[in-house]
Parts: structure tokens; sequence; C-alpha cells
């Protein structure tokens, strides 16, 4: 099992050879039914969570193959949407087309939802990175710098599935904190599960650290590992109540004696969780 991915990591190493490879999908953000799934999802959990309105401003990390959860949310009312990635994996001809279907959802779920700001937020999308008629759309990639958004200038951060991607945790969560304006609110969902590295959704934890170099390569991002309290604590850190949290704990992954030498002193919380969704207020 481990094979795969240790040759997919060292080829990485050889120059030109990343060039050639077929580029990657995320999946998910490339259907319109998930993305407007993914927005309710986090909308729900922000209003049990003490959101009281739709945000006007919004920040989305890691879209992925498409900006549709970001649409989804202009269509329910927000005008400001940034989207930041590392890949560029979206591109204008596949958002209008996941717009044109997240359009139709939309107005069967609320038919209150206007011709005239679907014509809109459509003209966004088709002229990223200004402001058309009140509607702002922004795709940010790669996003290294803290200051491509101002400080104090967001409403609302949401991710999904991205978090334990995110190479940079640190700086990550620093940023998230900056740009949020104060009393705004975040929702993120992670998924510790090993992402086809591993049989086991934890097994991951049990390589030793040469290997999980040679596994990582020299690819943008593939998972940090990082456990859930690591992201509970950079929230604390960084400023953010913890408004609530859901966890998966699960008991079939690896046992603790097979963790690798760097995960032996993990908490048995964090080896059975297997995702993590959190919402957060800025204080
Ligand atoms: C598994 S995909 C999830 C995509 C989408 N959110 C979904 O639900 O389908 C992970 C995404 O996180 C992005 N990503 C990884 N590291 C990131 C970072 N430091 N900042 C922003 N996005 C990042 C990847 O490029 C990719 O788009």
């Amino acid at each position: 099992m481990v094979i795969k991915p240790v040759v997919k990591g060292l080829l990485t190493f050889i120059p030109g050879v990343s060039r050639i490879l077929p580029k990657g999908r995320t999946g998910g953000t490339n259907r319109a039914s998930y993305c407007l799934e993914v927005w309710l999802k986090h909308l729900a959990l922000l209003r049990a969570s003490g959101m009281r309105a739709i945000p006007r401003t919004l920040a989305e990390l890691g879209p992925g193959d498409s900006i549709g959860v970001g649409l989804a949310a202009l269509l329910s009312g927000v005008d400001r949407y940034y989207a930041l990635d590392v890949v560029r994996f979206s591109n204008t001809v596949a958002n209008l087309a996941i717009f044109d279907e997240l359009a139709a959802l939309s107005k069967a779920r609320d038919p209150s939802v206007s011709d005239e700001r679907i014509a809109r937020i459509r003209g966004a999308i088709a002229s990223p990175g200004s402001e058309r008629d009140g509607v702002t759309i922004e795709y940010m990639v790669p996003w290294s710098d803290i200051r491509v958004l101002e400080p104090e200038s967001i409403d609302v951060i949401i991710s999904h599935a991205v978090l334990e991607h995110v190479v940079d945790l640190e700086s990550t969560y620093r940023a998230l904190a900056l740009w949020l304006k104060p009393g705004g609110m975040m929702s993120h969902q992670m998924d510790f599960t090993s992402h086809r590295i591993a049989e086991k959704w934890n097994g991951y934890r049990a390589y030793p650290e040469f290997l999980w170099k040679a596994i990582v390569g020299r690819r943008t991002y593939l998972i940090n590992r990082q456990p859930c309290s690591v992201h509970l604590d950079l929230l604390e850190k960084n400023g953010f109540e913890i408004v609530s949290t859901k966890r998966v704990v699960r008991t079939d992954g690896i046992r603790r004696s097979q963790l690798a030498r760097r995960w032996r002193s993990i908490s048995d919380e964090d080896l059975a969780c297997s995702d993590l969704t959190v919402q957060a207020r800025k204080r």
C-alpha cells in the first residue's frame, strides 16, 4: 500500500515530471449539488452558533475545482466573496457551468431569488477581481501573503476539507484572525483520514519521518497530519472563542503500539478523531 504514494512522492523530485503528470482535481466542488450542500451546512452551523444575518463579506480557504460554494453563498445574499487557494483548480468556464446549475437549484428552493441577482452574479463570475453591480468575486491563487486581504474586512470565513492540507498552519490561522472583523465568525470542516496514503484511516501515523518525507516529495501540499487538538489550540492562541465542535470518533484505526515515534505522545482523543467541524468567533 505504501509503495504507490512513495513512488508518487519520489517522482516529484525529478525536474519537469510534475509538469507532465496529469493535473489533479480535488473532486467535490465540481458538482453543483455538493457546493450547495457545503454552503447550507456551514450556514446552518454558523446560525446555530449565533450568526444573526447572512454575511456581506465571505472568504473561503481552498475552494478546489470550482468556486461553487461561494457562488451558492452569493445566491443567498452575500455581496463580496474572496476565494483563496494555492493551486489554480477552477476556471471561469467551469464556474459559469456550476453557477447555472446552482441558480436553478437555488430558485427551486427559494423562488424569491431574482433573475436580476442571478444575472449580476453571472456578470461578476465573467469578470472576476472587480466589483460588478454590487457583487465582488476574487479568486486569489496562489495566495501566500497575509496582505491579500485587508485586516478586519471579512464577516465570515469558511473552509471544507482544507485545513488538514495546509502546510503552514501557524501563519494561516494568524491570517484568518487578522482578516476577520472583531465578532466575525468562522466554520471549518477537516478530514483527518489517510487520503489514500495508508490502508487504515490513520495509518499515516505509523510511517517514520524519512518515509513521510519521501511520500510528500515536492508536492505543493499533501496532508499535514496535525490532529484535532492542534487546530483547536491554534484557534485559542489566535484570539478565537470556540463556539461549537463536532468530532467523528473512530476505533478502527491503527493501535497506539503501531505509532511512529513522532506520534507516540498523541492523546487518545486525537488518535481517534477522524473528522472535526468547528465554529469559532473572533473575540
Ligand atoms: C480536498 S480539496 C477541498 C476542496 C473543496 N473545499 C471541497 O470541499 O471539495 C483541498 C483544497 O485545499 C487547497 N489548499 C491546500 N493548502 C491550502 C492553503 N494553504 N490555503 C488555501 N487552500 C489550500 C487545495 O489547493 C484544494 O483546493
